[in-house]
């Protein structure tokens, strides 16, 4: 009895330890895998892809549901070393636990403003824009990662300037609020408010 017991006691321990080996390893090659098109550690080099470093996990994991379930588009992507993909198969092949893996790594990288080019005028004119409008939840310029509002300050902008045009023909949905702030926004504000979150860097 005793001796049956102690065997299952063992084999137990050994499955949990190699349950728990195959999650760090998932965890890291999945990142890997994301690097590969988000730069490393989630700051990204091209325009096209978004940085992700330092986002919350909640706007990372709200991201994922929404590519998950087909509600926001998604561009394809082919990194130097690997295959074309977009957001959507990728975020169809993770389960719930790897999403919030993943999450949570992303979330403790350190967010790095992109270098570009910015019309400093219009920036000047966008951030009082952003001030009025778009503050309450993107504070600190858009660059608080704890509104869960995802970072918008050093962003790139060819990556801002895509989603600004989903987000305007309702192929990307934004909370209602946020909404009704846009509706707000005169001609040229848009452009003013991408060459104001492009400025900081
Ligand atoms: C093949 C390239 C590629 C890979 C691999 C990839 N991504 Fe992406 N990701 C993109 C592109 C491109 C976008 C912008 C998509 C769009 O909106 O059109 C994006 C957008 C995102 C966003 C939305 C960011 C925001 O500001 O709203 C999140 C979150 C994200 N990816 C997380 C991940 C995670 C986590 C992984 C790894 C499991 C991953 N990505 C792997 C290319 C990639
Ligand atoms: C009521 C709160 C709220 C207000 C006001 C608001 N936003 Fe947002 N915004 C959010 C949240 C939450 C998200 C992330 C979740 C999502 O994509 O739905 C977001 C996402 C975004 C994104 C996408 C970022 C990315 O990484 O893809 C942009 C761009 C943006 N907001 C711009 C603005 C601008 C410009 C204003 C002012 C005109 C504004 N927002 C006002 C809450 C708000």
């Amino acid at each position: 009895m005793l001796k049956i017991r102690s065997r299952g006691t063992k084999i137990l321990l050994a499955g949990l330890l190699a349950a728990g080996l195959t999650t760090f390893a998932t965890a890291s090659q999945l990142s890997d895998k994301c690097d590969n098109c988000h730069g490393k550690d989630g700051n990204s080099t091209d325009e096209k892809v978004p940085s992700i470093a330092g986002f919350s996990s909640a706007v990372i994991e709200d991201a994922m549901a929404a590519y998950r379930n087909e509600e926001r588009p998604a561009d394809k992507y082919k990194p130097e070393d690997g295959d074309e993909t977009d957001m959507i198969a990728i975020s169809k092949k993770l389960s719930d636990d790897q999403v919030k893996e993943v999450a949570a790594h992303y979330a403790k990288q350190k967010f790095m403003p992109h270098k570009q080019s910015f019309d400093a005028a219009l920036a000047k004119k966008g951030a009082k824009v952003h001030k009025k409008r778009c503050e309450k939840c993107h504070s600190d310029n858009g660059s608080n990662a704890e509104d869960d509002a995802a970072i918008l300050a050093g962003q790139w902008k060819a990556y801002l300037k895509r989603q600004f045009k989903l987000i305007e023909s309702g192929e990307r949905d934004v909370p209602k609020k946020m909404k009704k702030k846009l509706k707000k926004l005169k001609d040229g504000d848009i452009e003013k408010l991408i060459e104001f979150y492009s400025s900081q860097q």
